[in-house]
């Protein structure tokens, strides 16, 4: 079945995000027959409709030609393109990231440097949760964590890394397998100002690795362990990295019934999911972008916001809530007593 280069993992992601109807619905008029959709078959000639969608199956077919498949199938007769074309364009339709590897012999330099770097990051972020939980240099950022009431559970589902206070701990590690420049690219290391050589950018923090919708390690953000500044550190702009775009938590987000949550901090997020409400993410203290907007409407339905209840979360959450209903899905603020936040709220009274 898979005859492209792509892993079945993906294929599958793909074909689980993909809709049938709205794709279909793009060629064929559709109306709701029973459990059913039906429409006049794009493959052959007719005028009673004989070509079925089952929304539930995710397949079509048409009694009349006696064609019929699965969203792939029908992307690749009804458009005359070959299969890995197929995948390619409802992934990018559903904003799913190629896996590493997979565009290298499609789409040129910049794609095959977005590859390099998801793979390095993926790495890096069991490089840093291995430092978490195994070793000496560790124990301070496991102390922090269990202070502020994370559970190993949640340590280990959100694969959450401490980077040692050294200025070359990734470089010698990941210096002999990868160019520098690729670290470099991905902000993950930094050029010395005074003389030769580089840097970790990351050093004696707490690392949560952010992923997108798919689980892609797009990024980092680092806290400090005491009160020092600046209190996170971020990836920065990279070839997969952007701000802004990304939701913190997303790729665990499931049974979301229709309503997402959405928080400010990374530990609003965890303590969230902890408490059992996986409907939960964070906006990385950055404003609701356009982008994160378009994220959550294929999500949600319905919108909670979550602010800090400080005047730049009450002022963040009154100007995102009209962002949501301008894009027909329905937003309510909810606020908390003053001197909480989210984190805190949840770790105190629970779900
Ligand atoms: P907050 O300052 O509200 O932090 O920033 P927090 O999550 O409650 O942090 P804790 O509880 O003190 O650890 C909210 C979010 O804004 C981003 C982070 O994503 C943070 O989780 N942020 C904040 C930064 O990116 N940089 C900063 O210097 C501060
Ligand atoms: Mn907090």
């Amino acid at each position: 079945m898979n005859d492209s280069r792509f892993p079945d993992q993906f294929i599958t992601t793909v074909r689980e995000r993909s809709d049938l109807i709205s794709v279909v619905s793009q060629y064929v008029t559709l109306k709701k027959s029973g459990q059913s959709y039906a429409g006049l078959c794009p493959f052959h000639s007719e005028k009673t409709a004989s070509f079925v969608v089952n929304p539930v199956k995710q397949i079509f077919h048409c009694f009349g030609c006696g064609l019929g498949g699965d969203v792939f199938q029908f992307l690749t007769k009804i458009e005359g393109i070959p299969f890995p074309e197929a995948v390619r364009k409802l992934a990018m339709v559903n904003g799913i990231s190629m896996p590493a590897g997979a565009s290298s012999h499609h789409g040129g330099a910049k794609a095959r440097l977005s590859d390099q770097m998801i793979g390095l990051n993926e790495e890096v972020a069991v490089f840093f949760h291995q430092n978490l939980l195994k070793r000496r240099e560790g124990e301070e950022a496991r102390a922090y964590l269990k202070a502020r009431g994370m559970t190993l559970a949640a340590i280990e589902a959100f694969m959450i890394g401490f980077a040692l206070p050294r200025w070359d701990d990734l470089l010698t590690h990941f210096g002999k397998k990868y160019p520098l420049s690729l670290l470099e690219g991905a902000g993950l290391i930094s050029k010395r100002e005074a003389s030769e050589g580089f840097f970790d950018r990351f050093r004696n923090r707490v690392l949560f690795p952010i992923r997108t919708q798919q689980g892609i390690v797009a990024g980092f953000g680092g806290r400090v362990l005491d009160a020092s500044q600046p209190k996170y550190l971020n990836t920065p702009e990279t070839a997969v990295f952007t701000k802004g775009k990304h939701l913190f938590g997303l790729d665990r987000a499931k049974g979301m019934g229709g309503t997402l949550v959405v928080v400010e901090g990374y530990f609003d997020a965890i303590s969230a999911h902890q408490a059992g409400m996986s409907n939960v993410v964070a906006t990385l203290g950055t404003a609701l972008t356009q982008d994160h907007l378009s994220l959550i409407q294929r999500l949600a339905k319905k919108v909670t916001l979550v602010f800090d209840p400080d005047e730049a979360g009450v002022r963040a959450a009154l100007r995102a809530a009209p962002l949501f209903i301008e894009r027909g899905i329905s937003a309510e603020v909810i606020s908390l007593p003053p001197g909480e936040d989210p984190d805190l709220f949840v770790r105190k009274n629970g779900k």
